[in-house]
């Protein structure tokens, strides 16, 4: 007891005021993490999101479609709503994204535009003072026309995208367009993660 009388108030408010400081830099340092969030139906996108994931320590979140776009029904009604530029039923709706400052998002594309549930969960979410970057799988070339049209999707909820890459799901040889592979995207992905962490400035 005499001891404790004896810790003097000024020494007590330095402990708190230490303990706040190093709560707020831990704090801090959390900010810097990424999401990648993406939609995938076939899973080229999730193999190169979750491949990137693990290279760069980063948060990956998948959005689902509620409707069922495996079956024959499912891919006219996706691809209607797509070139109609509607949106779907999706889960998780919001994502919470006060921890990030960089966002990665990643989607295929289908007639020449995101996915309607990749177009909702950027028309649900706010992408506010971050760094987004955006990650399309495709089969040929993603002309810059049909990019600054998606790009502006990411723009109307906030964001300025910062970078597109595009990573090919085929590849010509010869007279015959054949499928490269999730290896092969994988391994094109990865060779984008200087580049990745210079734009979103990660340490
Ligand atoms: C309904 C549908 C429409 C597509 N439209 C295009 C297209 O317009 N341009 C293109 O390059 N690839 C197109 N693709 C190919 C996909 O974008 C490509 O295979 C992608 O890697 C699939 O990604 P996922 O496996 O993550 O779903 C389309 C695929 C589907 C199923």
């Amino acid at each position: 007891m005499k001891q404790l009388n004896m810790i003097k108030p000024g020494v007590i408010v330095l402990y708190l005021l230490l303990g706040c400081c190093l709560t707020a830099i831990a704090g801090f340092a959390g900010d810097s993490k990424t999401l990648i969030m993406y939609y995938s139906r076939t899973g080229n996108t999730r193999a190169v999101c979750e491949a990137l994931a693990e290279k760069m320590d980063a948060d990956l979140v998948e959005i689902r479609d509620l409707k069922n776009r495996m079956s024959r029904i499912g891919i006219v009604g996706g691809m209607f709503r797509t070139i109609l530029g509607m949106r779907t039923d999706i889960l998780p709706e919001k994502i919470d994204m006060t921890q990030y400052d960089a966002v990665i998002i990643g989607a295929p594309i289908w007639a020449a535009k995101v996915p309607p549930a990749m177009r909702t969960a950027i028309y649900l979410n706010g992408f506010e003072g971050k760094k987004v970057v955006m990650l399309v799988t495709c089969d040929t070339f993603y002309a810059e026309k049909y990019q600054k049209k998606t790009q502006k999707l990411v723009e109307k909820s906030g964001g300025t995208v910062s970078a597109f890459y595009q990573i090919h799901a085929m590849e010509e040889q010869g007279e015959e367009e054949i499928a490269r592979g999730k290896d092969m995207m994988v391994a094109d992905a990865l060779k984008l993660v200087p580049e990745l962490e210079r734009v979103l400035s990660l340490p």
